[in-house]
Formats: structure tokens, C-alpha cells, sequence
């Protein structure tokens, strides 16, 4: 088969790497991907905003079906378009990927159906907001609506912080602002949970632990995320029941309700409180580090389970994982998530032999005249699969040591809840 990816992450290498592994695979395409997805398949310049061009080169170039990685194109209804000309595609429609689009949507069905999440209100002027913050106790959290990249939520310690994230909201940061969402600060531990659907039936694909500030002892700013490991270390057979009963069944039930289908991977980024879930947010595609942990630790072929649920034959299928563990330490270039410096060569990477169960996938890179260079904010992905996190985490570090470059940072203490 053909297949193209969308994107150009680290979440989309390791995508590639799974495909190239598939007995039924032929070519890969990425539209656009980076240095590392330029190894193992053909990267082509696209803009992605333009659809009808798209659809001609995937119809030119004979591509069987497409996987989308990144929220936007889902949120911009690729998958309704790509369809509507006949084009397979694995990821959910328009109207379910109002579950990352929207926030307020999100919010509005955990009322509907009882999810548990942080109490919240919807504001539409700067004057509501402000008195209701006047009489909020602290630290509370304020949301922008839409797809932010990440940035669109401040956890406000004081009025006057949370002042300032309402005025820049509705000022226009993240786009026209109608509505922002104030919510309740949630006190406990983070877990990324996951499970693919076709539509009809749905199955668990692993968790993961990622680790979204900046710098170490979550210090800093929020990023995408600085690295994870897989699995989550609160993960049990009990909060798996409580999370599928009292969030994911009832989320799908909701969209099945407004006459959708879920089909694609759905990523609940959840707060665990004293042992009970809620619900923080809702993605619906894999997480970027979170995917790079979790598909090393799949046996059963990728492409399958793609085909698969595009095919609505997801019950079919039998997930299967290897017992170790994974863990991901980011490379990114200094200066993120603010300003940061591209097109610095990376040496010394090429000269890296990677043993069985280490991978480095790439994100923010391209390649010139076969030398590689930085071309973003998260740039290389180190993972290791073992039965032992520190070892893990020591292999990752001491392989990106051997690298030459003086434009990067990493966090040195992923996992460190887990790691003693
Ligand atoms: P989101 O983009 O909604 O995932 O928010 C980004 C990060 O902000 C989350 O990963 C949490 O660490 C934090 N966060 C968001 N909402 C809350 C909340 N209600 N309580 C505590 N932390 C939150
Ligand atoms: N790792 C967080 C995300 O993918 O949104």
C-alpha cells in the first residue's frame, strides 16, 4: 500500500518508522514531515490549507490512505473533504474534532452527560469575567476557546494575572475571541490516556506520562511537551474502569447522539484527584511526546490497525504490546517555546548507531546538501524502550551527548516521579 502522513512532528516520524515496519507497506509520503521522515519516505512541500491541491497529488501520486497527525487540518474538516472525494483517511470528521477545536463544546457535553471535569463558567465580555474573577478564591485557570497551540491557558495565581489573561484573550491573541472559559484549578497528578475507535467500537492504546513545562521540577513556561514515558505510572485496572465508564463511553455516546461517529485516535488529558479522573481536555489525535512512547511498545502491525478502522473492522483486530517500558527525552532549541533560532546544524548525528529499542525521532529538522540543520522549537526525540525507566533515561541523555550542538536544551529529569 501507499500511504501518506500528514505532518512534519516527532509524532509523525514515529508514525512513518511504525508504517515502515508493515508487511503490506510500499511507499510512504509525508506532506510536509522533516529531515528523519526524508529517510524512510518522500517528504513533499504542501500547504496544508489548500485541500483541492492536496487531493490532486495524493490522486497523482496513487496513495491508498491517508493518516492525519496534527489537530488543525482535523479541526478544518480535512477528513470530511478527503472523503467527499473518495479519498480513505484515518482521523475523526469536522464535527467530532470539536472535541480539541472547542473547548466550550467539550465542556458543554461533560454537563450534558455527567462527565467529571473542573467546574467552569462561559464568559462573553471582559466586564463579566472580571467580576466574577473578583469573587473567585485562587489559583484559577482561564481558557481561551480555541486551538492555541498550547498557549491558550493561563493558571492564574492572583486577580491580577488572571486580569491580564482575560484582557488577552478577548484582545484578540489567539484570534477573535466571542466567549473564554474560567474554570477551577485541579490539584493532582496528569495522565495522557488514549484509545482508537473506528466508529463502532473502540480499544484502549496505552498512556502515557508527558511533561509539559519547560524546564526541570515542571518549572517554566508550558510547552507541547518536553518529553513522557509510557506507561503512565497511575495506571491500573481500577482507573481504567473509572475512566472508560465515566468519561470515554459517555463522550462517545454524546457524539453518536448528534448523529457522529468517533473514528481516529481520542487523547484525554486527564487529572487524576485522590484516585478519580477528570476530565482536562480533549485531543483528537495521538499526543506529541506521548506517541513516540507508545507505538515502540506496539507488536501488532500499524498499518492493520489503520486499515482497519477506516474499514469499521477495528473488533477484529487483536492490540498487542511488548512489556517494557518507554521513555522520551525532548531536544529542543534554546529559547523555546519563545524565540528561538532555526537553520543551525545539527553534527554529529548522523555518526549515532542506535542500538535494538532506541530511536531518535526527528521533529524540528530539515535537511541541505545531506547535513542537518534545526527547523523548530522541539527538534529531536531520543527514546528508549527497556524494562528499566533510568536506564532508559540514561541511554537517551548519554546518545544526545554525543551529539555536537550547541543550540539546544533538554530536561534531564523526565520521569521523575517514577524514577527514584
Ligand atoms: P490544556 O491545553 O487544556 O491541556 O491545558 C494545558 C495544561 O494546563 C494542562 O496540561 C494542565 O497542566 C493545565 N491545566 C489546564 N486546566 C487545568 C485545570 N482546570 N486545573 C489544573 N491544571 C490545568
Ligand atoms: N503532549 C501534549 C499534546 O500532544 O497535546
Amino acid at each position: 500500500m501507499k500511504v501518506g502522513v500528514i505532518g512534519s512532528g516527532g509524532r509523525e516520524h514515529a508514525i512513518c518508522i511504525s508504517l515502515k515496519k508493515s508487511k503490506n507497506i510500499d511507499k510512504i509520503y509525508c506532506f510536509p514531515g522533516n529531515a528523519g521522515t526524508s529517510f524512510i519516505a518522500e517528504n513533499i512541500e504542501i500547504d496544508l490549507n489548500n485541500f483541492e491541491e492536496l487531493k490532486r497529488v495524493i490522486e497523482e501520486l496513487g496513495i491508498d490512505i491517508i493518516i492525519v497527525g496534527p489537530e488543525k487540518p482535523l479541526v478544518d474538516g480535512i477528513v470530511d473533504f478527503l472523503e467527499q472525494n473518495k479519498i480513505k483517511v484515518f482521523g475523526p470528521d469536522r464535527v467530532s474534532s470539536q472535541l480539541e477545536g472547542s473547548k466550550i463544546f467539550t465542556k458543554n457535553l461533560c454537563k450534558k452527560y455527567n462527565i467529571p471535569t473542573a467546574k467552569f463558567g462561559v464568559f462573553n465580555t471582559i466586564q463579566d469575567s472580571l467580576s466574577f474573577l473578583s469573587e473567585c478564591k485562587f489559583p484559577i485557570v482561564v481558557k481561551a476557546d480555541g486551538l492555541a497551540a498550547g498557549k491558550g491557558v493561563y493558571i492564574c495565581e492572583t486577580h491580577d494575572q488572571s486580569k491580564k489573561a482575560v484582557e488577552e484573550i478577548f484582545n484578540g491573541k489567539f484570534g477573535e475571541a466571542k466567549q473564554i472559559l474560567i474554570e477551577e484549578f485541579l490539584k493532582g497528578e496528569e495522565m495522557s490516556f488514549f484509545i482508537i475507535s473506528d466508529g463502532i467500537s473502540y480499544k484502549i492504546f496505552g498512556t502515557a506520562q508527558d511533561h509539559k513545562r519547560a524546564l526541570e521540577g515542571d518549572k517554566g513556561k508550558n510547552t507541547g511537551g518536553m518529553g513522557a514515558y509510557s506507561p503512565s505510572r497511575l495506571e491500573s485496572e481500577k482507573l481504567e474502569k473509572k475512566i472508560i465508564e465515566k468519561i470515554i463511553e459517555p463522550t462517545l455516546k454524546g457524539l453518536k447522539e448528534i448523529k457522529n461517529k468517533f473514528r481516529g485516535f481520542l487523547y484525554a488529558g486527564l487529572m487524576i484527584v485522590d484516585e478519580e479522573p477528570f476530565l482536562i481536555e480533549y485531543n483528537v489525535r495521538m499526543g506529541d511526546p506521548e506517541c513516540q512512547t507508545i507505538l515502540p511498545r506496539l507488536k501488532t502491525d500499524f498499518l492493520d490497525i489503520v486499515v482497519a478502522t477506516v474499514n469499521e473492522d477495528l473488533k477484529n483486530i487483536n492490540l498487542e504490546w511488548f512489556e517494557d517500558k518507554s521513555i522520551c527525552v525532548v531536544l529542543a532549541s534554546k529559547g523555546y517555546p519563545d524565540e528561538f533560532k532555526n537553520n543551525s546544524e545539527i553534527k554529529g548525528l548522523k555518526e549515532i548507531k542506535l542500538q535494538d529499542n532506541e530511536y531518535i525521532f526527528h521533529a524540528g529538522t530539515k535537511v541541505n546538501n545531506s547535513k542537518i540543520y534545526s527547523n523548530g522549537g522541539r527538534v529531536l526525540n531520543f527514546v528508549i524502550k527497556s524494562d528499566n525507566l533510568k536506564i532508559g533515561r540514561d541511554k537517551a541523555i548519554s546518545l544526545i551527548n554525543k551529539l555536537n550542538w550547541q543550540n539546544g536544551y533538554f530536561r534531564k529529569d523526565i520521569g521523575y516521579k517514577i524514577i527514584s
